[in-house]
């Protein structure tokens, strides 16, 4: 007889299960990030287990009560097909109206839009990664920043309080301009990782996205940015970057909601990542 799946929370054992999702996908996340994930809102990340294997995982994170970001929508590839991302994200948005959460945002590939799409995601803006390879040329310096990290402007740019995030994200590296903006690092499975970067004007995040050259040209990078924002874009073309991929930013509103979310993409240069925002 056929097992049966079964849908139940994820947790650090499940560490090698997930890595093989990502694996399957070819996507960049690493052990760190699940880790994270796991520690920041382990509610919020579900599993569906089949003959004791980890077949498909979602993950939602709560930023106060404006905003739940929902990622690491994966299903193995011998397993799809079978309705279990559905299931999951059923379970994902039940967890998120549990918590009294306005909005729901998340970045679509286009293998999962359609399903975002029946469950009430409408597109908001495109979404676009773009990769340096290693040795890309030019010569940069590494100025001396600070690292504070300038909360109230990242709440403007993003429209809700991802500190408990970046909080996290700063273990890793982080540089910042003071009352101009900061940037973030981490490290990837496939390349190292260029944001979050949030900046008042154009000419700090040529400073920031220096610092983060100096330290990583000899390796791919990816850089997640918004095109609404169209200095990042150019800016990501000027330093050797190719574009690799869009996404559809969607945004769903929980059920009564009508207000929307108020944002400034011409403070987002680069993304947290498109499982984060
Ligand atoms: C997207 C993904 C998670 C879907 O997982 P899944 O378990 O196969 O999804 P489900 O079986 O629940 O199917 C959900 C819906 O998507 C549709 N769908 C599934 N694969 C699809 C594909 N390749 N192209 C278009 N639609 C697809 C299904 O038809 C279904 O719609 P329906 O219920 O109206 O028939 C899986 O294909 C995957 O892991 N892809 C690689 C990673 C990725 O892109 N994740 C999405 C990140 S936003």
């Amino acid at each position: 007889m056929e097992p049966q799946p079964v849908v139940r929370p994820l947790r650090l054992s499940d560490l090698p299960g997930l890595m093989d999702l990502v694996r399957a996908a070819r996507w960049n996340q690493t052990q760190d990030d699940w880790r994270h994930i796991l520690e920041l809102e382990p509610e919020g990340a579900i599993g569906l287990e089949i003959g004791g294997r980890l077949a498909c995982s979602a993950t939602a994170i709560c930023y106060g009560r404006d905003l739940a970001w929902i990622g690491m929508v994966l299903t193995l590839p011998e397993y799809r097909g079978r309705g279990f991302a559905r299931r999951l994200m059923l379970a994902a948005l039940d967890f998120i109206e549990r918590r009294g959460v306005a909005w729901t945002k998340l970045d679509a590939t286009d293998m999962g839009h359609h399903l975002y799409e029946t469950l009430g995601f409408r597109d908001e803006q495109t979404v676009e990664r773009w990769r340096r390879e290693p040795f890309a040329g030019g010569e940069f310096v590494e100025a001396a920043l600070g690292s504070e990290l300038d909360a109230e402007l990242d709440r403007a740019a993003f429209g809700a309080d991802r500190s408990r995030l970046l909080d996290f994200f700063r273990r890793f590296e982080a540089a910042s301009v003071a009352g101009g903006g900061f940037a973030m690092g981490r490290p990837g499975n496939a390349a190292a990782y260029f944001g979050p970067c949030v900046c008042r004007r154009p000419e700090v995040a040529r400073v920031l996205l220096e610092w983060f050259l100096a330290r990583h040209a000899q390796e791919p990078v990816y850089w997640d940015l918004l095109p609404a924002n169209r200095e990042a874009a150019r800016m990501a073309e000027e330093y050797g970057f190719e574009k690799q991929r869009i996404l559809a930013r969607m945004a769903r509103p929980s059920p009564g909601v009508s207000a929307p979310l108020e944002k400034h993409d011409a403070l987002v240069f680069g993304l947290a990542g498109f499982e984060f925002g």
